[in-house]
């Protein structure tokens, strides 16, 4: 993916030309939001890792601009991610750090490998504050001394020692952040209210096979024995699940027949619970999930979004679009985020009758859409709003796509080969 980055100015644009059914088979690539959190995880040995099928996105090429900068002789080979090598720099690059809130997950390795990190406040999609005081409370329980220096925080550690660490939120990043920080610290960690997302489970696994002593990843108390040290392994990480759910939010709202290999039930049920409709089929089975839509559906009802296993809240812009091209009455709950409501106001660009209050968005579809000019304003927003776009009547453009591609490699490509119409525009100024 060439990197044009938004600095020059440089911003993308798609044309869609909606009304167009899906067909076709696709394939998933590795997570992203696991195969960060990975890359980080494998700087804790210095012999090689890789890490297989991983996503050409923005996000998986800055986390590696991160790593070389730190030390690592990280690179890409295909779709693998190979790194090598002892880091050595214990500083992240600010302006790095301000492009993707990933960059925080690092300081954990980067304590337990150096004794010291220092980092600026992360950056990443504007969906919220995202505070890092629950990040700080877990590393600083291990024995990590926490300092803010104006808008830098540095970290510094004389051995990090395990300790019982109760999270204020089961934080999907602070609880990965904990694991790779006490893997190699003296003693023994129990993490109290963990993330209990499949990415953590998928963390621990590759954690586990490098040498580490975790388990009950996947629930709530995690308990981690240090242990002296980590091999470099290959390791093939989780299909991702929001781009699976992506793809099948989109099937179903612009109609026809796509089948998602390597994609277990879990990725598919808990939106099955909500579309029910006799013009729609999501089937799983032999780890390959099909679905079918063949008219409207009626409104969604009530979801709430919440830490895993409730409704992801980076399906919530993509259930929204959905929700938007029903017929009838659907009420979102965003119980995560603060501020990850911005695709709302550009769906209704299109015609879709929405109104919030506070977290709470009650979404009025009329059964159709019509095509018109919006802007993608976050990752998952974009894509939502690309799902809305391809649904409705018309031609639609969808500005600042950039912010698409941090998490899905080339969407616009993928679409396309299931049928839908998307050309992007490089707009330079
Ligand atoms: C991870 O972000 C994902 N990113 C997010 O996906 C996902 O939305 C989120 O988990 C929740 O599932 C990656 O894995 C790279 P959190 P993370 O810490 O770890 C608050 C996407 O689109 N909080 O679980 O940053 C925070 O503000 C991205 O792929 C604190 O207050 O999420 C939020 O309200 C978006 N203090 C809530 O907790 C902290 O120290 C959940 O955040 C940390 C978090």
């Amino acid at each position: 993916m060439p990197d044009l980055g938004e600095k020059a100015g440089v911003m993308e644009r798609f044309d869609i030309e909606g009304g167009r059914k899906l067909w076709g088979s696709v394939r998933l690539k590795g997570a992203k939001n696991t195969v960060l959190p990975l890359i980080a995880a494998s700087l804790l040995t210095d012999e090689e890792t890789v890490i297989r099928d991983c996503p050409d996105i923005v996000d998986v090429s800055t986390m590696l601009k991160i790593v070389r900068a730190l030390g690592s002789a990280a690179y890409r080979d295909g779709d693998d991610i190979v790194t090598r090598g002892r880091i050595t720099n214990f500083e992240i690059p600010k302006e790095l750090a301000c492009e993707m809130r990933s960059s925080v997950f690092l300081l954990g390795t980067m304590l337990s490998v150096l004794g010291r990190a220092e980092t600026t406040f992360p950056g990443g999609c504007a969906i919220g504050a995202r505070p890092v005081d629950i990040h700080m409370h877990g590393l600083g329980a291990l024995g990590a001394k926490v300092e803010y220096i104006g808008d830098t925080i540095r970290l510094t550690s004389d051995g990090l020692k395990g300790a019982d660490i109760k999270l204020s939120f089961p934080s999907v990043g602070a609880t990965e952040n904990v694991m790779m920080a006490a893997t190699l610290a003296r003693g023994e960690t129990t993490i109290i209210n963990a993330a209990r997302e499949p990415e953590i489970v998928d963390l621990a696994n590759m954690l586990n096979m490098m040498g580490a002593k975790i388990s009950g990843a996947g629930t709530s108390v995690i308990k981690i024995i240090g242990v002296d040290a980590l091999r470099g392994i290959k390791y093939t990480p989780m299909p991702d699940r929001i781009v699976a759910g992506t793809l099948i939010a989109a099937t179903v709202a612009c109609g026809g027949r796509v089948e998602i290999t390597n994609c277990p039930e879990s990725f598919s049920d808990y939106l099955s619970a909500i579309i029910k409709s006799d013009t729609c089929n999501i089937c799983s089975k032999y780890g390959i999930t099909t679905v079918e839509s063949y008219g409207i559906l009626p409104g969604l009802g009530t979801i709430e979004t919440g830490p895993y296993p409730m409704f992801p809240t980076d399906m919530q812009a993509q259930i929204c679009a959905l929700a938007a091209c029903s017929d009838g009455e659907t009420t979102v709950i965003e119980n995560v985020f603060e501020n990850r409501y911005a695709h709302l106001y550009e769906l209704e660009k299109l015609g879709a009758k929405i109104s919030i209050y506070g977290n709470m968005a009650k979404i009025t579809g009329k059964g159709f859409l019509v095509g018109g000019d919006m802007m993608a304003h976050d990752l998952r927003g974009g894509a939502g709003l690309l799902i809305a776009a391809m649904a409705a009547a018309g031609k639609s453009t969808l500005s600042n796509v950039r912010v698409i591609d941090r998490g899905y490699e080339n969407i616009e490509k993928m679409f396309s080969a299931l049928g839908a119409k998307i050309t992007r525009t490089i707009i330079i100024p």
